[in-house]
């Protein structure tokens, strides 16, 4: 009897091979499908940022998020689709640009060069634009949650420059790169986002913008329509929040954090922070000036022992505020001397969906796994923002369990678990997926599915989309671009305000 060899469970070199500097930028290139064809009723524009310099002068980054941000537009008009690509030109970039070399230290461990003598007591933040994209108002904004937005030609993807959101931000203010989408849970459609402010205490502020013009009103798109600031006790890492028709939630860590190897130079900021042992995590929840409880102190509640980065979404019923996460059983700190593109996968704890149901009254919280496969990058419909609902899109791992790159998009049944899946394996490696609706679905699952896959077979970048009720392929563009494993993106429909993913 013959024993068959295990199946690799992933390529590595594949997988690797997305590490790289992006080294073009096209203008309006003109893409036509490698097989399928896209549907009429897809117009707009697809955004995506990420990271797309990891390497300069010889240097390369410690880990991809210290990448400088890069924004990649696909639009779909009548015209047929097209690809441009710009880098956002953050002061940081065109210093090292001018330059030739590494300038500054990044927050996840990318030193300067000159060691320890030339890191130590630079404490100064590179904002690298990379992390989300969203349009409010003319605008497109690239995002970085520890300083400003830059605002960027919707079109063109020309960086104007850093955004104050005509105003609304001090200089060096920080805005989270996860803003969420009120599809119009009260008065009008609306961009919720925050900013925290962290230390022994922290504190939010809680900005919602109107998405739509509204002259009867006096409103512009992007106008503040209210904000509030909540503080609270402890240090707070958030990256994520989400929001249902009354509350903002946010979910406080159990982690802590010490900057004295930051401050000596030896690690970055990100990599100061580590568990807090015997640390209770809390959910905030902010009461919207919009919903039922507007001016109403914060609910602060325990929270289940992990750690999360995403939200996939929230919701309401009949007393409960229902949450659902990606947890991950610890922090997945992020070594001082780890080779970010040999790291061990089965040494870093998966992502599992997790809802937490938070009776208001009582204070309890009950968890419920959604399922034991390894994701990420989990979205809704978005007009079910919000709401109550039954699908979710993500990205997941090509096997059943434990932890692995995403290589697979799936969807599940939030109330069956019933799961469908698309595979980009054996050499595909999958980012965020973006749930489109079709223009007037009735259906929550009747759209498309926008993924960009990174393609280590031919070392390049491919766009699929998907049908979101069955996952079947109904295009497939190679695109003339290699862009690394990315992070959030947004989709603009041609005529209406953004649609986003996690971002
Ligand atoms: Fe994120």
């Amino acid at each position: 009897m013959t024993v068959a060899p295990a199946p690799a469970r992933f390529n590595r070199d594949d997988w690797a091979s997305a590490f790289r500097n992006v080294e073009q930028e096209l203008t309006a290139v003109a893409l036509t499908p490698v097989r399928g064809s896209v549907p009429a009723e897809l117009q707009g524009t697809l955004y995506r940022n990420g990271p797309g310099r990891l390497e300069r002068g010889g240097q390369r980054v410690h880990h991809p998020f210290d990448g400088d941000g890069m924004i990649t537009a696909v639009r779909f008009g009548e015209e047929g689709v097209s690809l441009t690509n710009r880098f956002v030109r953050t002061e940081g970039w065109q210093a090292e640009e001018a330059a030739g070399k590494v300038l500054y230290r990044g927050v996840f461990g990318s030193q300067k060069p000159g060691g320890l003598r030339a890191n130590a007591f630079d404490l100064r933040l590179k904002n690298i634009a990379n992390t989300g994209v969203v349009q409010l108002g003319d605008e497109l904004l690239a995002l970085w949650e520890a300083a400003e937005p830059h605002g960027l030609d919707p079109q063109t993807l020309q960086t104007h420059g850093i955004s104050l959101l005509g105003g609304v931000l001090k200089k060096g203010e920080a805005f989270s790169a996860h803003p969420r989408f009120d599809p119009g849970h009260h008065d009008r459609p609306r961009m919720v986002n925050f900013g925290v402010k962290t230390g022994p205490r922290s504190t939010i502020r809680l900005m919602e913008f109107a998405t739509e013009t509204d002259d009867a009103a006096g409103i512009q798109a992007g106008d503040l329509l209210s904000e509030r600031r909540d503080s609270f006790a402890g240090f707070a890492f958030l990256h994520d929040f989400a929001i249902t028709p009354n509350w903002a939630v946010f979910l406080q860590n159990a982690v802590d954090f010490n900057p004295l190897p930051f401050v000596l130079g030896q690690r970055g900021a990100a990599q100061c922070l580590q568990s807090k042992q015997g640390g209770q995590a809390k959910f905030w929840l902010i009461p919207r000036d919009s919903g039922a409880f507007a001016g109403q102190a914060p609910r602060i509640i325990d929270a289940p022992d992990g750690f999360v980065f995403h939200h996939l979404n929230a919701w309401e019923q009949d007393g409960e505020v229902v949450v659902e996460s990606i947890y991950y059983s610890d922090f997945p700190s992020i070594g001082p001397d780890v080779d970010f593109a040999a790291v061990d996968f089965d040494l870093i704890p998966e992502g599992l969906l997790e809802q937490c149901r938070i009776n208001l009254d009582s204070g309890q919280v009950t968890t419920n796994r959604l399922s034991e496969r390894c994701c990420e990058f989990a979205m809704v419909n978005p007009e079910k923002e919000g709401l109550p609902c039954r699908y979710a899109w993500m990205a997941a791992a090509a096997r059943e369990q434990g932890n692995d790159p995403l290589q697979v998009v799936k969807k599940l049944d939030l109330i069956s678990g019933e799961r469908q899946v698309w595979s980009a394996g054996p050499s595909g490696f999958v980012s965020e997926p973006l749930m489109v609706p079709r223009p007037g679905a009735v259906a929550e699952d009747d759209g498309w599915v926008l993924e960009l896959v990174w393609n280590g077979a031919r070392q390049g970048s491919d766009l699929v989309i998907l049908r979101a009720d069955d996952l079947s392929e109904q295009a497939v563009f190679e695109l003339p671009l290699a862009i690394p494993h990315g992070l959030h993106g947004s989709w603009v429909p041609s005529h209406g305000s953004s649609q986003a993913g996690q971002a």
